[in-house]
């Protein structure tokens, strides 16, 4: 039997996840681990989180229970997919220390998310933790060992410096890193209810997974849609209209959209009937994921351990990463010192 492939992909935890971060991530990671060809790492990036919000940390508890109750609600599994937290794995920390060496300070400011950050929060310049945002999210995918990341188009850059971190990493010192691939979702963005271009929370135009079948029904109906179209006799368009872009990605009977398009664009058809089709559309996506979310805040620790559990193993694997590069880059001047400090530190934790 081959190995199975290793898949790594992660999320910051900004509270709850809307149908953007589904469209982007969360669809095809469920797909992928449904394959049963995978071996999937899930992780939440909560010291990603620091770097644009370290004001707030308190906050960061809440917002990682409302993101892990998504995950598992759209059925990520935490019995067959390994599900952590970044911040329970320090040797992720180490790695990423390791990996700044071999990147060049221009080449991290060359990073094209990092100017749209720096747009976007009025930031008068990047702290360093910012600048090397990439650098610790390249240190989470090797860390696993990471050979497929799926991920939205804008992270794109970061597969890419993630790569030449894993080359030049090979090339000094020995190959101990696959070069992960970039797996495009099928949907890389998807626009907001307002009609701008990404669904944001930010720009307050989205729809949660959470969200009930009213908020829903509401948010639809109240949706952006052909602005050249007064009546629904006038011929509509469909391209760039975002209720049929989401037509297209939660509804799953085709004819219906199909015939949908078909009306619109000779002015057989109202905008209040499509939106009503997207409502029942979308809820009856929504259902079995807002099910399994109740069902799983019914269990208030259980979320606690799955966290425990799936970090437990990350983190099992990480040490083996670490041990690994380490060895490559001869780190290990004094194996017995190092060995002496971990059994008597793991032997006073064990007494506390
Ligand atoms: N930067 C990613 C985002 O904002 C989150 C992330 C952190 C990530 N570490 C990762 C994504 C590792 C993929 C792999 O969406």
């Amino acid at each position: 039997m081959s190995k199975k492939k290793r898949l790594l992909t992660g999320l910051r935890p900004t509270g709850k996840f809307h149908l953007g971060n589904y469209v982007g991530t969360f669809e095809k990671d469920y797909e992928l681990q449904s394959s049963g060809e995978y071996e999937c790492f899930f992780l939440i990036a909560d010291l990603h989180s620091l770097t644009t919000g370290y004001e707030t940390a308190s906050q960061i508890g809440d917002d990682i229970r409302e993101g892990v109750l998504d995950f598992l609600a759209v059925g990520i599994d935490p019995n067959t997919s390994t599900l952590y937290l970044q911040s329970l794995i320090p040797e992720v920390s180490e790695l990423f220390l390791l990996f700044t060496m071999l990147v060049s300070a221009t080449r991290a400011q060359r990073i094209p998310t990092l100017k749209e950050q720096i747009r976007d929060l009025k930031l008068e310049s990047a702290s360093l933790g910012l600048l090397s945002y990439p650098v610790l999210q390249a240190a989470d995918i090797l860390m696993v060992r990471g050979e497929v990341v799926p991920v939205g188009k804008d992270q794109m850059s970061h597969i890419e410096l993630t790569r030449e971190i894993a080359r030049r990493f090979n090339q000094l010192y020995a190959p101990v890193f696959p070069e992960p691939e970039y797996l495009e979702a099928r949907f890389p963005v998807l626009p907001g209810t307002d009609g701008s271009p990404k669904m944001s929370k930010s720009i307050g135009n989205t729809i949660m997974l959470s969200d009930d079948a009213e908020t829903v029904r509401k948010k639809v109906m109240a949706m952006y849609t052909d602005p050249t179209r007064l009546r629904a006799t006038d011929p509509g368009h469909v391209k760039g209209n975002p209720v049929f872009t989401y037509h297209d990605a939660f509804n799953p009977n085709h004819d219906e959209v199909r015939d949908l398009k078909a009306r619109y664009t000779r002015g057989k058809v109202g905008d209040v009937e499509v939106k009503q089709k997207l409502v029942a559309a979308l809820n009856q996506f929504l259902d079995p994921i807002r099910e399994r979310r109740a069902e799983y805040e019914r269990q208030p620790g259980l979320l606690e351990d799955i966290l425990a559990e799936g970090s437990r193993r990350a983190r099992a694997e990480a040490r083996e990463t670490l041990a690994l590069a380490r060895e490559a880059m001869g780190l290990n001047y004094f194996p017995k010192a190092r060995e002496l400090v971990d059994a008597s530190l793991s032997h006073t934790a064990a007494h506390a």
